[in-house]
């Protein structure tokens, strides 16, 4: 089997390909990423040398790339390319556009024409907006509130258009907030994590009350590999950790871990537009695929904090974009710098 995988060096994408290539020696990967400041290749040391991995540089948005980049009758695209961080849209959303949007938009083309067997679409629950009461399914009614989700929304209608139009197959995944290794210092238990581990302050945005419901990356990995070999065409699938917690609870337990006094945390300035709520149910994916979330919350907040602490270096190569200099020694890329966090 070939997958076709866009964004893989990013915190989700990547830990899919080191699962998918432990899982399948035999498969072929290709990873096509542009590198933005997300995307870090040291997160793929452990494929590198897989005989039947290649990675290409590339931007979804570019049609020719994709023409190039993607095999003939190619068994899978694996779509994680996206920018994923909902306060960077709110500074500024173009991006978020031409690579959510427009990029997917492209993808698509390119897929039907090469021939794509299944298209997997990785969407978020921030499609569903903030929730009074109850739970986000399948079926309800979409409302995304922030610049990131709108784009994030418009991407998985394309998806469903190409599919009804002209009968691409494809499977859509909507996921809950990740957590575990080499996630980006710059969302918040990553960010809460490291700056716990220097002593330096932890931004908690507004009241500190806002819901979010936690899944491992693993767990959600497992998740994805299900519904793309298993999930049935046309179908829309939600993995969720079941914890659903306030942002608070959540720091202050990781703070607890982490034997940090509470005064670390500083409250700041809400995100504006900040969700309130989301509740994702994944009662579908566990009735229908028999999935559901392995590791509980404590348990994977525990070893996402070993992982931090025992990987310092990669840590500040990310914090003051060092991990570019790789992308030069490594690929002769001459990338400008990263932003750093
Ligand atoms: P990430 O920001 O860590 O990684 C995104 C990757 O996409 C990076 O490697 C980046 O270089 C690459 N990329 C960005 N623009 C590109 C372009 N134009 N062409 C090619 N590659 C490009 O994101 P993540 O947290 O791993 O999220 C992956 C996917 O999962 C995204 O689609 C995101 O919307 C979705 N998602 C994330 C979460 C979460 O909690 N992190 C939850 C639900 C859904
Ligand atoms: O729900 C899935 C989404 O989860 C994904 O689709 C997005 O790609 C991913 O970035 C994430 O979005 P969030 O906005 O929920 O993640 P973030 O880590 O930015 O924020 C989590 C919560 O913590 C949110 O309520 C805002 C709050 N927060 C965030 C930061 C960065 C803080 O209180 N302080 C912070 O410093």
């Amino acid at each position: 089997m070939h997958i076709f995988v866009t964004g893989g060096a990013g915190f989700i994408g990547s830990q899919f390909i080191r699962d998918w290539a432990e899982r399948f020696p035999e498969g072929h990967i290709t990873n096509f990423d542009k590198l933005t400041y997300a995307g870090n290749l040291a997160n793929l040391t452990a494929v590198e040398a897989h005989a039947n991995y290649r990675f290409i540089r590339g931007d979804i948005c570019d049609r020719n790339a994709l023409l190039e980049a993607i095999p003939a009758n190619v068994d899978a695209i694996v779509h994680f390319a996206a920018e994923s961080d909902v306060d960077r849209s709110i500074a500024g959303a173009a991006e978020f556009v031409r690579t959510n949007v427009v990029g997917t938009q492209v993808l698509l083309d390119v897929a039907r024409e090469r021939g794509a067997k299944r298209f997997l679409h990785i969407s978020t629950d921030e499609v569903g907006g903030t929730m009074g009461l109850g739970w986000f399914f399948e079926d309800s009614k979409l409302d995304p509130r922030s610049p990131y989700a709108a784009s994030k929304t418009a991407a998985e209608q394309l998806v469903r258009a190409v599919g009804a139009t002209f009968g691409m197959d494809y499977v859509i995944t909507r996921t809950s907030n990740n957590y575990g290794p080499y996630q980006f210092p710059e969302k918040v238990l990553p960010l809460a994590i490291c700056n716990a581990l220097s002593g330096q302050p932890i931004p908690v945005y507004g009241d500190g009350l806002q819901i979010r419901d936690w899944v491992h990356v693993a767990d959600n990995s497992k998740a994805l590999q299900l519904a793309l070999l298993q999930g049935k065409a046309g179908e829309t699938y939600h993995i969720g950790g079941g914890t659903p917690q306030t942002n608070m609870e959540v720091l202050r337990t990781l703070l607890s871990m982490l034997y940090c006094h509470e005064s670390l945390l500083k409250r700041v300035t809400d995100r504006l537009g900040h969700d309130r709520r989301y509740a994702v149910s994944y009662a579908k994916i566990e009735r229908e695929l028999g999935w559901h979330p392995e590791i509980s919350f404590p348990t994977g907040l525990r070893s996402t904090i070993h992982w931090y602490r025992q990987n310092q270096e990669w840590v500040k190569a990310v914090r003051n974009g060092e991990y570019l200099n790789y992308y030069k020694a490594q690929y002769g890329l001459n990338l400008p710098a990263g932003q750093v966090v």
